[in-house]
């Protein structure tokens, strides 16, 4: 049975969505159907299309009592609105269906994991959440809550573990045809902590071990998990709040963790042994993976982060777009992310120039403009033996806005700078990272489209990801050095 509150929000999103022209959408990111979006949620290949289901309040651009909207996809990068899959609509969920994930059952049903939010004391303050994961199954447009529900409650916890901070759960399928999912859970020494469940059949739950311990050293409550094999080491990804910087690594706040280890499947014994941060721009977080029918792990995450929110206004009709599915890789011990290759047939009309030498004034190439876009850059010094300090590229220009990316070679790092891109709010507007190696050539790859920029350094080493909603009418692109510098540059339209 479909609840009023949940017929009453996918009657609500198709009027509203269908109101907002497609112009006032990103080209090629999803973005909340209407209303509100955060967190991807049910990444999934389910019936021969991608589903995403996101953290999603139809009825206003800012965050509220949490639904999932939902989107399918054949390619992740075409998506097509589907009915909203869960409403706020059981007394154990009645104050938000938060984050969770989605698996494919034997007999051909979707299952949904999410977490249901009941405030504890009703009105009265302190009012605390009480957080459970419950269960959701159908045909992966409609779903019916499990009468069990919740299957994982303060029952399901170890010794210490807040039921307030208990959310996010991740399944996926064990080797032997059973299910596992983990959790992110507040240990404690009042950080996070991921805890892992095992079952044979998705339904019926048990609580196994700690599979990793943030013990105060990334933030404080960690978010959003994900954990998979990739390149023959095992990958977690977290989300941490509250975070402390370390040096250009990891920023204030919310930020994102990628673990990187050694995993034994039989005892869920995870051995970290590198860590480092997924995206290292403005607007990034809780991204999702999914295995593709070929054997690729694809991930998307939120494009937007909470600290810097305010970049949208409160009267948008839409709020929250997902990033550009990302190839995921290991090289060299590290997580390597590039643009979905499926991407590259939307590339169109080529503009090349090889040898560009690029001084201290701004410099505009004929042909290479526009707010979607995808740009390859490679970029040396023009006497090898000197150098120079400063290679700056503006983008959605236009009189005095611009977003720009610079690098500064002595110091080795990259900053993305939207300061200038029309924002009113006293917001984070900028963000440098550390780019290694990159003196004698810089290569970067700039995706742009109409609310956003990802830029890729050096093959997908780093990722810098930030939206900007400057007008689309700014879309110049010039380039200036301190120092002589050559460029190489192709750009392409995305036509999607
Ligand atoms: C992360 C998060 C999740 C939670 C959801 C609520 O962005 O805080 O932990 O499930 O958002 O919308």
């Amino acid at each position: 049975m479909i609840s009023q509150m949940l017929l009453d929000a996918r009657r609500y999103e198709e009027e509203a969505g269908g109101r907002i022209a497609d112009r006032e959408r990103p080209g090629f990111h999803l973005c909340a159907r209407t209303g509100w979006m955060n967190d991807p949620n049910g990444f999934c290949f389910f019936g021969g299309r991608y589903h995403m289901f996101y953290q999603y309040y139809p009825y206003r651009s800012t965050w509220d009592s949490m639904h999932w909207g939902h989107a399918a996809s054949s390619d992740l990068l075409h998506w097509e609105y589907l009915p909203a899959a869960l409403a706020p609509d059981r007394f154990y969920d009645q104050d938000g269906v938060f984050s969770g994930s989605a698996i494919g059952l034997d007999d051909g049903r979707m299952l949904l994991m999410y977490t249901g939010v009941l405030l504890e004391g009703g009105n009265s303050r302190p009012k605390n959440e009480l957080q459970t994961q419950c269960l959701a199954v159908g045909d992966g447009i409609n779903f019916e809550k499990w009468p069990g529900n919740p299957v994982l409650d303060r029952n399901s916890l170890p010794a210490g573990a807040s039921v307030h901070d208990f959310r996010d759960p991740k399944m996926f399928r064990l080797p032997d045809g059973g299910f596992a999912c983990i959790a992110a859970s507040r240990s404690e020494d009042t950080s996070g902590q991921i805890l892992l469940y095992t079952s044979p059949d998705g339904f019926s739950w048990k609580y196994e071990t700690v599979l990793a311990s943030c013990r105060n050293r990334f933030g404080k409550m960690w978010e959003c998990p994900d954990f998979f094999p990739l390149d023959g080491k095992q990958v977690l990804l977290v989300s941490p709040q509250d975070m402390l910087p370390q040096d250009l690594e990891y920023h204030s706040g919310n930020g994102t963790l990628c673990l990187i280890g050694s995993y034994d499947e039989e005892h869920f014994d995870f051995r970290e042994e590198h860590n480092q941060a997924i995206d290292y721009g403005i607007d990034f977080y809780a991204p999702q993976t999914v295995l593709t029918p070929d054997g690729r792990r694809v991930m998307i995450g939120w494009m937007q982060n909470w600290d810097a929110c305010a970049i949208r206004e409160p009267e948008a009709a839409w709020a929250g777009q997902m990033s550009l599915p990302r190839e995921l890789h290991i090289r060299d011990g590290r997580l390597y992310q590039a643009p979905i290759r499926e991407f590259n047939l939307l590339r169109k009309n080529p503009v090349r120039f090889a040898n560009v030498a690029v001084g201290s004034e701004r410099m505009y190439l004929s042909g290479i403009e526009g707010r979607m876009i995808d740009m390859e850059i490679s970029v040396r010094p023009k006497d090898p033996s000197s150098s120079y300090t400063k290679f700056v590229i503006r983008f959605a220009e236009e009189g005095e806005q611009y977003t720009s990316v610079r690098f500064r070679p002595h110091e080795s790092t990259l900053k993305i700078d939207r300061k200038f891109s029309g924002s009113r709010r006293a917001i984070l507007h900028q963000r440098r990272c550390l780019v290694e190696d990159a003196r004698e050539e810089l290569r970067l790859r700039i995706i742009l489209d109409r609310f956003s920029c990802e830029v890729f350094i050096d093959g997908g080493r780093k990722v810098m990801t930030s939206t900007l909603y400057t007008d689309q009418s700014a879309k110049k692109i010039s380039f200036e050095a301190d120092g002589e510098v050559l460029m190489d540059i192709t750009k392409y339209d995305i036509v999607p």
